[in-house]
Order: C-alpha cells, then structure tokens, then sequence
C-alpha cells in the first residue's frame, strides 16, 4: 500500500498515520517529523530548517526531495509508504512523478480552518516518535506523558497561534493547489494515476 495524505496542518495527518502505518504495515514517511529530528540532533540541517520551520514557512523543494530520495532507498520502503505531509508544492509531486514513485491512493483529509487553530493550541507530541496528543480532544493516559515510552511530551514551537496563522497561509497558496493536481490525475485514468478519497477530518480520532 502506498498512500499520502494530504491536508491542512492539524487536520489529523499525523493522528491517522499512527493507525495507518499498523494497520498495512508500512513505514510512516512524515518530513515534518524528519526535520524536527534534524533540529533536535543540531545537524547542519536541522539548524537552517529550524529558521524556516519557526516562521511557518516550507524548507525549500531541492533539501526536502533529496531527503524522500534517501528515505525510499531504506529496506522498510519496499512493502509501501505512508507519505504525512509531503508532497507540499507542485514541484515536490512532480518530483515523485518523474521518479516513478508509485502512489495508489492518496487521502484527503478536510477540516475546516475555525477547528484547526484550537488544534494545534492544545496539541502535545512525543518528539522521538511522532506520537500526538491533545489535551482536551485527544489527552495521554498522565498529564504530559507519553503513553508508551513513559517520556515527557512537549509543546511544538511552530505551534503558536502566529505561526499556525502564517502556516495555513501558506497552505492555502502552495499545498491546496495539490487537491487538483492529484484528483485531476485521479480522474485521468492514466495508467499508474492514484484513487482520490477526500475524508471529513472533523468528528473524533476512531470516527
Ligand atoms: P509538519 O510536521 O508536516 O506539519 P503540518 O503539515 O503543518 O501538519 P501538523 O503536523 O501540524 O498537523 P497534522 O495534520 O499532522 O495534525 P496532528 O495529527 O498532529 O511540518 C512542519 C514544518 O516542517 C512545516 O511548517 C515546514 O516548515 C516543514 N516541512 C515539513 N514537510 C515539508 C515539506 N514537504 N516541504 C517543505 N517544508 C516542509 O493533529 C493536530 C492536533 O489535533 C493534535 O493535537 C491531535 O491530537 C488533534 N486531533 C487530531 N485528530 C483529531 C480529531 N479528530 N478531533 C480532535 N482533535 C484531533
Ligand atoms: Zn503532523
């Protein structure tokens, strides 16, 4: 199986991932959580992305598609992907394309701009592994505590409400564009075009 899911930041990308990736069996390729690992180990990087992630703006398409490259070359890629926010501009899904990266579905997830700002203000991850909490909608079993490791969680630093707003700006402008470009292709009937589900993101995690 391989899949993308494709939505707003704090539509829940990462939230079905988890379930996703166990349920198929297949590794969870989430750049976002590549990057924070690069500015969490202080890597030449993960120090330039830290800039740009913290102002809501992308890292720029050459490091990112580099760095999908790389990853699709590992073992665990061989029985399928789960892309969690990525591609994010045109030029990354053509990347792909022109790489004859094989993409059988590709998941929209939709929830409305009002429902993502409290999102992410309560948001609470687990930074080694990418686990997400909330701590109204979606709480750990401890306050603050991740439920498996037993680890502190901690609050993102793109995740203030500044940033979420430059964020879903630049969502709109570079990442939306790819509803089309994808369900286009869907529609084409191409050989080796994905299927396009578009999901309601809004109810809770199980729903
Ligand atoms: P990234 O980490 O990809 O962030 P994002 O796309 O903005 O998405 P989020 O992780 O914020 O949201 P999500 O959809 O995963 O939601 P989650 O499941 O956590 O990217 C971060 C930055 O890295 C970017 O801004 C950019 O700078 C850079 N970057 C990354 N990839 C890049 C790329 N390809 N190109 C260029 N730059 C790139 O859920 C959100 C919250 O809601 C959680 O608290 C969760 O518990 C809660 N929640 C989830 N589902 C529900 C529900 N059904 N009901 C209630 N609450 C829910
Ligand atoms: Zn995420």
């Amino acid at each position: 199986m391989r899949l993308i899911l494709l939505g707003a930041p704090g539509a829940g990308k990462g939230t079905q991932a988890a379930f996703l990736k166990e349920r198929f069996g297949i590794p969870q390729i989430s750049t976002g959580d590549m990057l924070r690992a690069a500015v969490k180990a202080g890597t030449p990087l993960g120090i330039e992305a830290k800039k740009v992630m913290d102002a809501g703006g992308l890292v720029s398409d050459d490091i990112i598609i580099g760095l999908v490259k790389d990853r699709l070359l590992e073992a665990d890629c061989a029985k399928g992907y789960l892309f969690d926010g990525f591609p994010r501009t045109i030029p990354q899904a053509d990347a792909m394309k022109q790489a004859g990266v094989a993409i059988d579905y590709v998941v929209e997830v939709d929830v409305p701009e009002e429902e993502i700002i409290e999102r992410m203000s309560g948001r609470r991850v687990h930074l080694s592994s990418g686990r997400t909490y909330h701590t109204r909608f979606n709480p750990p079993k401890v306050d603050n505590v991740d439920d498996v490791t037993g680890e502190p969680l901690v609050q993102r630093d793109d995740d203030k409400e500044d940033t979420v707003r430059k964020r879903l700006a630049v969502y709109r402008d570079q990442t939306r564009p790819l509803i089309d470009y994808y369900s286009q292709w869907a529609d084409s009937g191409e050989p080796g075009a994905p299927q396009y589900r578009k999901i309601a993101g809004v109810g809770s995690v199980d729903d």
